[in-house]
């Protein structure tokens, strides 16, 4: 039996010098060391028809044959791996070949406006804080002074849902939500989507992004808000931008002004993307209502704010010369790569 073990070394030797491959040598490997019907392993259950003085003495000659075949497969296994990298190290690439070229995707080019804007702001010391998207009645028209019979809330066009709630028309409930939750001085940024009824065209979405302006303080003045939105409108379209306070009307505020842009394009001389007036209007602004800071529990005797609310299409619009408002939701790559 001790002669088996040599010759079982002796074949194992041969064999694994000549193996080629992984699975050449893994068969050979079950074939020699197979706990169950291994060569090694059926030798070895012979041991039972040595006498017994002999048995210690081959048990350990059969471990010592085990740990010289276990080794023999080591070097076997270090041969073909060493083959296989130098074969790969040999091969020739042509690396003029031209490339297969990934697609990568970019940011959407509302979210990116919408980054700057609040960028902006946060240089300046204002919180982002976002609302809900289903509002009440009461945040989104009551406590911006709009009664339940006030014609003003036809105007905006609103979805209503069940339970007397509603998608928020604007950004300005945000207002009162604010005031109610934070101490002055409040200072802070609403960029989100607002619904309207509206139908689709080049100009009208019935789902769009506002982003509310609102600062509260004592002694805050219209000049504030004059002199902070022509820095965002420089900062945004350039600085030889000018910017307008149109007397206008809203609820909520008073005095009321729309916010105009000098044309970027022709620089308020008159073109196509301002219709030859030379201003693009970009939203509403103006002082906070009493009735407004009452409803967001503070005194308008003490304190006074202002508010605004702009429209990040129309920016991103104006600034990537687009014309078409249906381009931001239609999603095609071709038109967004454009931008990315
Ligand atoms: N909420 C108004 C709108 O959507 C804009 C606005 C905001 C006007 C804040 C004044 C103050 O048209």
């Amino acid at each position: 039996m001790l002669d088996q073990l040599t010759m079982l070394e002796r074949e194992l030797s041969a064999k694994a010098s000549a193996v080629q491959s992984e699975a050449e040598l893994e068969s050979l490997r079950a074939d020699f060391l197979a706990r169950k019907g291994g060569r090694l392993s059926q030798i070895m259950s012979g041991v039972g028809k040595l006498p017994k003085e002999e048995r210690a003495e081959f048990g350990r000659r059969a471990n010592e044959t085990k740990e010289r075949i276990e080794a023999e497969f080591a070097r076997a296994q270090d041969r073909i791996h060493n083959a296989a990298l130098q074969t790969e190290l040999a091969r020739r690439y042509d690396v003029t070949f031209p490339g297969i070229k990934p697609r990568f995707g970019s940011i959407h080019i509302l979210r990116r406006t919408l980054d700057d804007v609040a960028a902006f702001f946060r240089r300046r010391g204002f919180a982002i804080v976002m609302g809900p998207e289903v509002e009440t009645e009461y945040f989104n028209f009551e406590a911006m002074n709009i009664p339940a019979d006030h014609p003003a809330r036809d105007a905006m066009d609103t979805f209503y849902l069940p339970g007397g709630t509603l998608l928020r028309t604007h950004t300005s409930p945000m207002q009162v939500r604010t005031l109610r939750e934070y101490p002055p001085p409040v200072a802070i940024v609403v960029p989100g989507k607002t619904f309207r009824r509206d139908s689709l065209d080049a100009r009208h979405a019935f789902n769009f992004h506002q982003f509310e302006g609102l600062q509260v303080d004592r002694g805050i003045t219209f000049g504030h808000l004059k002199g902070l939105v022509g820095d965002l409108c420089r900062s945004l379209f350039g600085k030889t931008t000018r910017t307008r306070f149109r007397p206008s009307y809203f609820q909520f505020t008073e005095p009321s002004a729309e916010v105009d842009l000098s044309c970027p394009v022709c620089d308020a001389s008159g073109c196509r993307t301002c219709g030859g007036v030379g201003w693009l209007e970009m939203g509403g602004s103006g002082m906070v209502h009493p009735h407004v800071l009452r409803a967001g529990g503070y005194d308008p005797e003490i304190y006074t704010g202002w508010a605004f609310g702009l429209g990040i299409e129309r920016i991103a619009m104006v600034r990537h010369g687009i014309d078409d408002i249906r381009v931001f939701t239609e999603n095609d790559p071709a038109v967004l790569e454009q931008f990315s």
